[in-house]
């Protein structure tokens, strides 16, 4: 980890502190920085303390390009430098950013605009009526991250070079614990009482009598389960319909859990098209409590980023996943970051919209849509910009930033793709990235 100070003191009185800070704020961030910023109201002195950990490069690009500019004396501890003459330059310099994230274009400034990959790290969310272009979205920044992704592909959308897997073994669900199971089976099957209260008993028999048990057992022993009663028999019935639900037809030799993390390393795209919806709640949420504990208890931290398409079907307004919430409080720890893509942020869970920094927004044709999503980036005026959003543009806030961004794509030969509105200010920029 490179740390460096950068002092200077502050004279006069008419001066924009806060836009400075917020400005060294942003930069540390879209550079994988930390800024610390300690003013001293007594002598107005301020330090700057710039903790980058995968590079030197915002140091070195201050630096240097600090020096480059005629009006712009190195900054040390011990020289004083007035702050007005300070912010303009600092706002002039365009400090290169880290170029592995680059997404589009700033429409504004007409300049790349990159995310950092810090950006990711405090949790995404990708919004957009349908054709929007959120996945296109994701596309772009997956082929920028290149691998330790993996997505949950709803509908089948994903034709990235990656490695793509169709189907998921489920002789393996003893791997995670009675409690996580069950609240998997609670949200995907939809359970009521009655049939939560017999899976439960069904499964903890299992638990106690088997090393490990799979779909195929946990059935049987359901068929096995003593009717004392009217309500259990029926109960019994109705749970095993749901559970052949989970099963794909085509399904034959599917990947195993204890596979997946090798294979996300590389990049994985999880295939659920052709699964049924509550298959598909189901393996997602079996396939992230998995890889969540097994990351848990990795000692060497290794980031990996998951797609979840279709979020509210896993995070709703009534029925969130424990694992959600937990992947949300101590993900990041572990080095789990969500990217939550959704078509209705409203159905989605409060929790993600608030615990997701970044967001990616494509046009709402819905206006409650759009007024519920600009105020979640507390810019409740920008509703009108997020409906005439064109497909492609995207507002993009991380909390300390709102751009409006055109997501600009390569194809696998590096040529850039025909973007529906090359016209105007766009068509100078189509080969900028
Ligand atoms: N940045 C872009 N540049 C060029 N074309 C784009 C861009 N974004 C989207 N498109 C076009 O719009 C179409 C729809 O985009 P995309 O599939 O990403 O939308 P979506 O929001 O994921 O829709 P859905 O919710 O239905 O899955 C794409 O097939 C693509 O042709
Ligand atoms: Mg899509």
């Amino acid at each position: 980890m490179i740390c460096r100070e950068i002092c200077f003191s502050v004279e006069g009185e008419e001066v924009d502190l806060s836009s400075f800070v917020s400005f060294l704020q942003t930069v540390g961030e879209r550079n994988n920085c930390e800024v610390e910023i300690i003013l001293n109201l007594k002598t107005f002195k301020m330090k700057t303390k710039v903790c980058c950990f995968k590079s030197k490069k915002l140091i070195k690009t201050i630096e240097i390009r600090a020096r480059s500019h005629p009006n712009f004396r190195p900054i040390s501890c011990k020289s004083k430098t007035r702050s007005e003459e300070l912010i303009p330059h600092f706002l002039k310099l365009h400090l290169r950013r880290n170029r592995n994230l680059c997404i589009g274009i700033d429409i504004q400034t007409s300049s790349p605009f990159c995310l950092n990959s810090s950006d990711l790290k405090r949790h995404v969310l990708v919004v957009g009526s349908s054709g929007s272009g959120k996945s296109t979205t994701i596309k772009k920044i997956v082929s920028e991250l290149s691998n330790n992704f993996l997505i949950f592909d709803w509908h089948g959308e994903y034709d990235l070079v990656h490695r793509k897997v169709n189907c998921i073994d489920l002789n393996e669900l003893s791997k995670l614990k009675v409690h996580e199971l069950m609240d998997l089976f609670s949200i995907a099957l939809d359970l009521s009482d009655a049939q939560y209260y017999v899976l439960f008993k069904v499964v903890q028999v299992l638990y106690k009598t088997r090393e490990r048990f799979g779909l195929i057992d946990l059935i049987a022993q359901i068929h096995s389960f003593e009717e004392t009663s009217r309500w259990i028999k029926e109960t019994k019935h109705s749970i095993l319909r749901k559970l052949e639900m989970l099963r794909h037809e085509r399904c034959r030799e599917g990947v195993k859990l204890d596979e997946i993390l090798d294979l996300v390393s590389k990049g994985l795209i999880v295939n659920l098209e052709e699964y049924s919806e509550y298959a598909k709640r189901f393996l997602t949420g079996l396939v992230l409590s998995y890889v969540f504990s097994e990351l848990s208890k990795r000692k060497i931290r290794k980031d990996v980023y998951v797609v979840i398409e279709e979020a509210q079907n896993v995070a709703s307004t009534s029925n969130s996943y424990s694992i959600i919430d937990k992947i949300f409080q101590e993900g990041r720890k572990y080095g789990l970051h969500i990217i939550a893509v959704t078509q209705s942020p409203r159905n989605l869970n409060e929790a993600v919209v608030k615990n997701t920094m970044l967001k990616i927004i494509h046009k709402m044709n819905e206006v409650s849509d759009a007024k519920y999503i600009a105020e979640s980036i507390g810019r409740p005026e920008l509703w009108k910009d997020v409906i005439s959003l064109r497909t492609g543009e995207a507002i993009v806030s991380s909390g300390s930033y709102v751009v409006r961004v055109f997501v600009t794509l390569r194809d696998r030969a590096g040529r850039s793709l025909p973007t529906p509105h090359l016209d105007g200010d766009y068509k100078d920029f189509s080969n900028i990235l």
